[in-house]
């Protein structure tokens, strides 16, 4: 899959774009990342990329030019043009992993006040957000949704197994996890999970995993099948 970011910050992704997962899934060439500086798309020589807004008001308002020019020299066709906003359709796994099957994503991140309402009404098919709460710009959204869907990406995770029993996958929030040693400062693992045996473990984990979720997100249970 093909990624290409378009941000004022590109340097904020260049840590997370290199360590762990997604640094590894790239050098396997599992996932092929640009990310552009919207500016090398302005025209000026003060490389201006935002204007004060018709009609007034505070901030300034990012401009069709640079957009329109970066977008169109992107994409390909058939590929997802992608806005990051507050007010875009709530990222969730399933959404997730629908991106990963997608052979090319161009990811716009928003200005902090807004961005030129034409852009998003015509160069953009889809509008994302990562939640309920407003970043200073959306490159760390744009992260947030390549990380979530790195991982449903063939071969990026190292046990596809982990997938599957994950929280989300089935609506129901994750197990608890313990490893060596058994007795630490005398808390004790679970003794159901020192005897090795299959089928109550995962009876035991299964029964936790709808506690867990009864208390801390009822809604989800509401949506299981
Ligand atoms: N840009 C600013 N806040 C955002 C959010 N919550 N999701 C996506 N993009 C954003």
């Amino acid at each position: 899959m093909r990624i290409d970011v378009l941000t004022l910050f590109p340097a904020m992704l260049d840590g997370f774009l290199s360590e762990s997962m997604l640094g590894r899934a790239r050098e396997a060439k599992l996932l092929e990342i640009a990310v552009h500086n919207l500016r090398d798309w302005s025209t000026d020589k003060h490389r201006t990329t935002d204007d004060r807004p018709f009609g007034g008001g505070a901030g300034m308002v990012l401009k069709c030019e640079p957009v329109f020019a970066a977008i169109e020299q992107l994409q390909t066709s058939g590929c997802r043009r992608i806005y990051l906003t507050p007010d875009g359709t709530p990222l969730t796994s399933a959404l997730a992993e629908e991106l990963s099957r997608q052979r090319h994503l161009v990811f716009l991140s928003g200005h902090y006040e807004g961005i030129d309402q034409r852009i998003r009404d015509t160069i953009i098919d889809q509008e994302v957000s990562i939640g309920d709460y407003v970043l200073t710009n959306g490159t760390l959204a744009a992260a947030v949704v390549i990380d979530a869907l790195a991982r449903f990406i063939p071969g990026v995770l190292g046990e596809e197994k982990s997938l599957t029993s994950e929280s989300f996958t089935s609506n129901l929030l994750d197990f608890p996890n313990y490893t060596r040693p058994a007795v630490y400062r005398g808390m004790s693992v679970p003794e159901v999970l020192l005897q090795g045996n299959h089928g109550e473990i995962e009876k035991w984990r299964h029964a936790q995993q709808l506690e867990k979720t009864r208390k801390v997100r009822p809604d989800l249970l509401k949506k299981k099948p």
